[in-house]
């Protein structure tokens, strides 16, 4: 069967955890037919292009030794344009101000011909439309599962597991980092700092950890399930956000008193009363969407199914990486 090549742009905790899970799950994916060869990995100091197949353990190695991947100063827009491959896996930073350059990378892989897999939201939560286009424009799959809920499956879920059911509304906990910190500040006493630093070093917390605790990181997830699952034609701007920076200890202290939990909740709607919302809510202890630690959760109220309920772990290197193996999967076998 054919080998796909990939390269893997931006090898931070989840381009890591790709590499991890590509080395680890070799033999299994071999056995079931599906050849993946990654011939570079970049980061933002240069690329290292191995035609023949890089050796993912020693790359592992040189970034965790170093600091960088890179054997070369070759960038990871030549990488895109100019290393003979079929799939890019798009792993570099949320940036939401203007999407780059996860948005280039996309736009230009569509370009030259390249499969697109990313866990970037900002370009997503931007530009959603346009990246559809470019890649129907071009005929290639554009997958980006890894976006929304870690590995909780949600967006294969709707479009798959799902179809033709009306999806009427989505709630749920979309941000692993703060329902982390909601968790522990609320189980162990712990300060708000000290959990978020916690959240960091655990790699659970966006670059930019504004994002997640602003409600921003949950905010472009929102976007993504609004356009992708709904069909609506929203970008971040349309979302009204609260984050969880003014929760106190105290208010945990007095939810928890009437059996009741904080949770950042994020919210989309269809139709006449659509609505599109992400803020801290009170929710009882019981209910389905209470989970904790950096689980993820949706609550899918459906015209057929009626309500379907999914939760998973929304942050981690691994956890990330299984929504992009999924995806990287899906397009193998859809392309033979
Ligand atoms: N920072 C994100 C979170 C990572 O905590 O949910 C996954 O998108």
């Amino acid at each position: 069967m054919k080998t796909i090549r990939l390269s893997i742009i931006g090898f931070g905790a989840v381009g890591q955890g790709v590499a991890n899970a590509l080395l680890h799950k070799q033999d299994y994916l071999e056995s079931s037919g599906i050849n993946l060869k990654v011939v570079a990995i970049s980061d933002s100091h240069g690329a290292c292009i191995e035609l023949d197949g890089v050796d993912l353990e020693a790359a592992l190695e040189r970034k965790k030794e170093s600091g960088s991947v890179a054997t070369s100063d070759v960038m990871s827009l030549k990488v895109i344009r100019d290393v003979d491959h079929e799939l890019v896996v798009e792993a570099t930073p949320t940036n939401i101000d203007d999407g780059e350059p996860g948005l280039t990378y996309m736009l230009e892989a569509f370009r030259h011909g390249r499969h697109v897999v990313t866990s970037n939201k900002g370009p997503l939560a931007l530009k959603y439309n346009q990246l559809c286009d470019e890649a129907k424009n071009n005929a290639v799959h554009f997958r980006y599962e890894a976006t929304v809920g870690g590995a909780m499956p949600i967006l294969n879920l709707a479009h798959d597991a799902l179809a033709g059911n009306r999806i009427i509304g989505i709630e749920g906990i979309l941000n692993g980092t703060c329902n982390y910190i909601l968790s522990r500040m609320t189980e162990e006493g712990l300060s708000y700092q000290h959990v978020l630093g916690e959240a960091q070093e655990l790699g659970y917390a966006e670059t930019n950890p504004v994002y997640d605790v602003e409600g921003i990181d949950a905010a472009c997830k929102l976007v993504i399930l609004a356009n992708s699952i709904f069909g609506m034609d929203v970008t971040y701007d349309d979302v009204e956000v609260t984050g969880i920076t003014r929760i106190t200890p105290e208010a945990l202290t007095l939810a928890g008193d009437v059996g009741m939990v904080i949770k950042l909740i994020g919210e989309v709607k269809d139709g006449e009363n659509g609505v599109i919302k992400v803020s801290p809510k009170l929710v009882p202890e019981q209910h389905p969407l209470a989970v904790g630690g950096t689980l993820n959760v949706a609550l899918l109220k459906t015209d057929m199914a009626g309500p379907v309920c999914v939760t998973g772990k929304g942050a981690g290197s691994m956890e990330t990486a299984s929504a992009i193996l999924s995806d990287i999967i899906a397009i193998c076998r859809n392309s033979h």
